[in-house]
């Protein structure tokens, strides 16, 4: 077994199977914020990512991936259902967003979940060098530090947690709340996208466990653990870059032109999922146009919502509602060859995904909750020119650091319809002076300057740093 002294450790790995329409089976990369922030951080960097690939049954021997080694923990149907959408989608991700949905508690799920954990953590033992640094992502993979540290004490772990921590009266429903905690706590380092995280996290400790702790440092058996705020980016040259190429910006007027020339178009990428707040996006576009305030002609919405963890009850219910809202608005305000609404579920490379937010007047981000939103930062990459507007939820954790945007509070109708026609009503002078602050803050705050932070707490000896190219 070939093994590397950098492991990353996450439920799925960069590249998932799909279906061609020949029926071939091909490769493409996988949906998601956290393949999205870590891909280009790893670039050419030997490193090896254990990961599920997205099916049931053996585990598919895959290629490199721009020079990352993939290794492939197997899930059969019953773990997919009782450990991915089960505790992982179906308990630990509604919790973890305010209970937005209602989270479900089954006792055959936690036994899937730490059956699935162990399989990961004895992949990750196989394939990391002597002291070497593995870094566990997500809420998938809570139990994974501590199983990891008793199979293999000479490693430094890492774990960063890509979505919000919950507070102690909503982490507290939890049966197993005392091992999950447990869990994480074998690790050096625990990162949170938000201090608040790192907080509600601290509390719980000293609560369930009975263990002293501070907002930093976490003293457990005969070791410190240190936690802390390492907000995630993206990689901002790289998007910008995109942006500015002429085939995308030519892809951009193309677009506009398609979407019927009108003077505004709003965009939404999001997955499909209960926490994007998509119903709620609709409903305050349809009141705009019901009472006069937006007419189709001259604004278009443009939604994209890739589908996402489609076996898992509630989101099926959300696509029919989605779906029949579209339809409603569409059928209600639109014309022929003029609808309100482009509805779109497909995957999109990156560059049409840039040339998407090159035509958006005004980027609708929403959410009801979310720990980052990285399409939120990638819209503010794309507009190298300077202009465009972002609409962006206080319950997103990119509104921590992109005060500039047009902040609002996704529940409240009336308060999400006013920043909407504020953003579209915008002057350029202070579209600009916006634009420019959240894009120098980007600049500054990218990728490498999270893995910078992240990795250099972690490893205090600077080498894997400068491996990375990060320093
Ligand atoms: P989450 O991690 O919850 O999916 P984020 O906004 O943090 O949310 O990240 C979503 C990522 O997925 C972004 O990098 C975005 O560009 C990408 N993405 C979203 N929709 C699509 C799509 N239709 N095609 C390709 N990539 C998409
Ligand atoms: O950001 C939360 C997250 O679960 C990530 O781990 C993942 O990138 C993304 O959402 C997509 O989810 P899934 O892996 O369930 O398709």
């Amino acid at each position: 077994m070939r093994q590397s002294s950098l492991v990353v450790v996450a439920n799925r790995l960069p590249i998932d199977d799909s279906v061609a329409p020949d029926g071939a089976c091909e490769w493409r990369r996988s949906p998601g914020g956290l393949v999205s922030a870590l891909l280009p951080l790893l670039r050419h960097t030997p490193a090896t990512w254990v990961g599920w690939a997205g099916g049931t049954g053996p585990a598919p021997a895959l290629p490199d991936v721009d020079g990352v080694r993939m290794h492939t923990v197997p899930l059969t149907a019953d773990d997919l259902r009782d450990h991915y959408e089960g505790f992982a989608n179906a308990t630990l991700w509604p919790l973890y967003h305010d209970s937005v949905e209602q989270p479900e508690y089954h006792r055959s799920w936690w036994e899937a979940y730490q059956r699935v954990n162990q399989r990961f953590a004895e992949a990750t033992a196989d394939v990391a060098e002597p002291g070497a640094v593995v870094w566990v992502q997500d809420y998938h993979l809570q139990l994974v530090p501590g199983l990891l540290r008793e199979l293999r004490p000479d490693l430094r772990i890492g774990f960063f947690l890509h979505v919000p921590f919950p507070p102690p009266e909503l982490f507290m429903q939890l049966p197993r709340r005392a091992e999950l905690l447990r869990g994480m706590l074998g690790a050096d380092l625990i990162g949170f996208q938000r201090s608040q995280a790192a907080h509600n996290f601290a509390q719980l400790v000293a609560k369930v466990l009975d263990v002293p702790a501070t907002d930093r440092r976490i003293a457990v058996d005969d070791r410190v653990v240190r936690i802390g705020a390492f907000p995630v980016s993206i990689d901002t040259a790289e998007m910008a870059a995109l942006a500015a190429r002429p085939d995308v910006a030519d892809r951009a007027a193309r677009l506009r032109h398609d979407l019927g020339s009108p003077e505004q178009v709003i965009l939404s990428v999001d997955r499909m999922d209960y926490t994007k707040g998509i119903e709620q996006r609709l409903k305050a576009y349809s009141e705009l146009i019901a009472h006069g305030h937006v007419k189709v002609r001259d604004t278009v919405l443009v939604q994209v919502a890739v589908p996402s963890r489609e076996r898992v009850g509630q989101y099926q219910i959300l696509r029919e509602r989605v779906e029949r809202e579209v339809g409603r608005i569409n059928g209600e305000f639109g014309r022929v060859g003029e609808p309100a609404i482009h509805y779109l579920t497909q995957p999109f490379d990156r560059a049409e995904l840039a040339a998407l937010y090159r035509v958006a007047d005004v980027m609708a981000v929403t959410p009801l909750r979310d720990g980052m939103n990285l399409v939120a930062k990638e819209y503010v990459a794309a507009r190298v020119d300077d202009t465009g507007a972002l609409l962006l939820s206080e319950f997103a954790g990119a509104a921590a650091e992109l005060p500039q945007a047009y902040l609002v509070n996704p529940h409240d109708l009336e308060g999400l319809k006013q920043g909407l026609l504020a953003a579209l009503r915008a002057g350029p002078d202070d579209l600009g002076a916006r634009m420019r602050a959240m894009r120098a803050h980007l600049h500054r705050h990218d990728i490498r300057a999270w893995a910078r932070s992240y990795l250099s707490a972690l490893d205090d000896s600077g080498s894997l740093l400068t491996r990375l190219g990060a320093a």
